[in-house]
């Protein structure tokens, strides 16, 4: 009878893998298996062996896996033993973060809790105006959903692969710059890229040959999501610029932004309000187009300092399609000189000021 009820439920490591998909890393929405921390399944008649690796510095987060495989597993028809081989590393053994971007001074993101707010605008032209206070600077463009900089940046050229496999970011008007679009298939789905992206990520950052950085500014995907988690939680940053726009909504994306910063305990240097007024071209009027002072506002709502803010500017887009942003383009722009002051601001927050 019990051969036969082998022979009818045969299970198989499919099975077993389909049912740890319901697995959820604790605290995130991924699953264990896109994580790639499932290393091994073997199953022998109704005797299942999993095995599970993979690093965190939460100490409850292995035995809630264990417990939360054993339990999905014995789910399955025909399981009649589990064994769950399970090996959790310290973030340290598994993430050489110390290693990873060693010659960089200072790694500062620019994220936003919605996507369109003009945050890779704010990333280019502040690595520029950074340059222009006298540091040697990168760009690193992690936005796996939509990467910008090589266009914003008119880094037309792919990065070049030195005989060691070290990874040559494009200089472009003196800036270092690296985009995860050099990696990515255009064709892919964005479904798949996050999962894909985020076992490549680690390994890029550590192939790229920065060299010696003043700093490294980091134009992160929009949003709050898993995705921008592990970024911020693989790339060492000292810090994070969150970009907002002026209207009440923009409010809570931002305190999203801000909130995921203070959870991985990267200090947030403070609110970029973009697309604050519109100056008039010709006749140099002021309009108000959404509500005055908003980012001034939700910068003390958010209780983060408030860093500047940039004008609308349709000279903006001009420069950033044509791939010399406005800090280059028009160093004497409204929006130039903001975004200058913007720079001065962040280093202020950093520490390093240069008056
Ligand atoms: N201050 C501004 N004045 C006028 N246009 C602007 C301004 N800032 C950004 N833009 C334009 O708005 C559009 C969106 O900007 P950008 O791509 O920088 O946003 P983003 O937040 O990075 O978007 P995504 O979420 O898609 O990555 C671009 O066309 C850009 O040129
Ligand atoms: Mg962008």
């Amino acid at each position: 009878m019990g051969n036969l009820e082998e022979v009818r439920v045969a299970l198989t490591q499919e099975q077993v893998r389909e049912a740890l998909k319901q697995v959820k890393f604790p605290g995130l929405s991924r699953d264990i298996v896109s994580f790639g921390f499932v290393k091994g399944i073997s199953v022998s008649g109704g005797e299942v062996q999993v095995e599970i690796s993979f690093a965190s510095a939460n100490p409850e987060a292995g035995p809630r896996i264990e417990a939360d495989a054993r339990r999905a597993v014995e789910a399955l028809p025909g399981v009649t033993k589990v064994e769950v081989q399970l090996s959790v590393q310290a973030p340290q053994e598994a993430i050489p973060r110390r290693r990873l971007l060693a010659g960089v001074k200072l790694k500062v993101a620019v994220a936003s809790g919605k996507g369109g707010v003009g945050k890779s605008t704010v990333a280019a032209n502040l690595a520029l105006a950074l340059q222009q206070q006298g540091l040697t600077v990168g760009l690193l463009d992690a936005d796996i959903y939509g990467p910008s900089q090589q266009m914003m940046m008119g880094a037309s050229e792919p990065p070049r692969v030195t005989a060691e496999g070290r990874v040559l970011p494009v200089e472009v008007a003196g800036i270092r710059v690296m985009s995860l679009g050099f990696l990515m298939d255009p064709d892919t789905p964005v479904i798949w890229r996050g999962p894909m992206v985020m076992k490549a990520i680690q390994q890029f950052l550590e192939d790229v040959e920065w060299g010696e950085l003043d700093c490294l500014v980091v134009d992160l995907p929009p949003g709050t999501g898993d995705a921008q988690l592990t970024l911020t939680q693989q790339v060492p940053l000292d810090g994070a610029v969150i970009v907002t726009t002026p209207q009440d909504v923009a409010l809570i994306d931002a305190r999203k932004g801000l909130n995921m910063f203070r959870k991985v305990n990267v200090p947030v240097l403070g609110v970029v309000e973009n697309m604050s007024v519109f100056v008039c071209p010709a006749c140099g009027h002021r309009s108000e187009i959404f509500k005055k002072d908003g980012g001034r506002r939700t910068a003390e709502q958010l209780e983060a300092p408030f860093l500047g803010a940039v004008p609308i500017d349709p000279e903006i887009v001009v420069a950033s399609d044509a791939g010399v942003p406005i800090v280059l383009s028009r160093p004497d722009s409204q929006a130039a000189r903001a975004f200058q002051e913007i720079a001065q601001a962040v280093l202020r927050q950093l520490g390093s000021g240069r008056s």
